[in-house]
């Protein structure tokens, strides 16, 4: 099954070879980086991490799955990614993590495309549980995950070593019992980055 999917304003999909330079400018600013594990050093790093997410399969259960967020007006730019991981079977779990370029942020494109996505995981793929994993010092994260609707289930004290240091974790969650829809996409006049 390909995913693509379609809000008001963004389309989500999966990468193509051309979103390497997009990518990697965002992924690599130490803005991006501070609670991201992954770190590219160049855009060859980029370019084999989209092969790679090219050959794998949506859907597939104990897997990580990138796809696009972009722009969906004329010329649609790559303006984020969302890391959609696929925990087992049994679970009906996925675990999201999702980036958002420094310059498109705060403009509630964060809030459209997961609350598309999740619709989508608890619409057509019947999924049972939404998670995410933040550090605590992330506020951006918290506010944007409670912002769709997940409430936090758990802190784990200093149980991830995260570049060389022991870190908290936050587990937020949503059961699809609990989702109401879309909502930022009933909302009326959302602005635009270029508005
Ligand atoms: C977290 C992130 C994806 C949010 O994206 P975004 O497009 O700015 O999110 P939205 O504009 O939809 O905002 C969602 C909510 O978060 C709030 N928010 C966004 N950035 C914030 C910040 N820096 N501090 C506090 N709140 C913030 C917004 O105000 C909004 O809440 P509101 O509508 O009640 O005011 C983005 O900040 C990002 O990519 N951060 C770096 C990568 C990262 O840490 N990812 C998480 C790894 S799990």
């Amino acid at each position: 099954m390909e995913i693509d999917l379609r809000s008001k304003r963004l389309i989500i999909k999966r990468m193509g070879q051309d979103d390497a330079p997009a990518l990697f400018a965002y992924r690599s600013d130490p803005a991006v980086t501070r609670f991201q594990e992954w770190e590219p050093a160049g855009l060859d790093e980029v370019v084999e991490f989209i092969t790679a997410n090219q050959a794998s399969v949506f859907d597939e259960p104990n897997s990580w799955f990138q796809v696009g967020i972009y722009s969906a007006d004329n010329t649609p730019r790559l303006i984020g990614d969302i890391g959609i991981h696929f925990l087992e079977e049994a679970s009906q779990t996925v675990e999201l993590g999702i980036t958002i370029a420094p310059s498109y942020q705060r403009f509630g494109y964060g809030s459209e495309a997961l609350s598309t996505l999740i619709d989508h995981l608890f619409g057509a793929l019947q999924k049972h549980r939404i998670i995410a994993s933040i550090d605590p010092t992330n506020a951006a994260s918290i506010a944007l995950v409670k912002k769709v609707g997940m409430c936090q289930e758990a802190h784990f004290r200093q149980s991830l070593l995260y570049k060389g240091e022991w870190v908290d974790d936050l587990i937020f969650a949503i059961l699809r019992s609990e989702w109401k829809g879309q909502f930022p996409l009933r909302r009326e006049n959302q602005p635009r980055h270029d508005a």
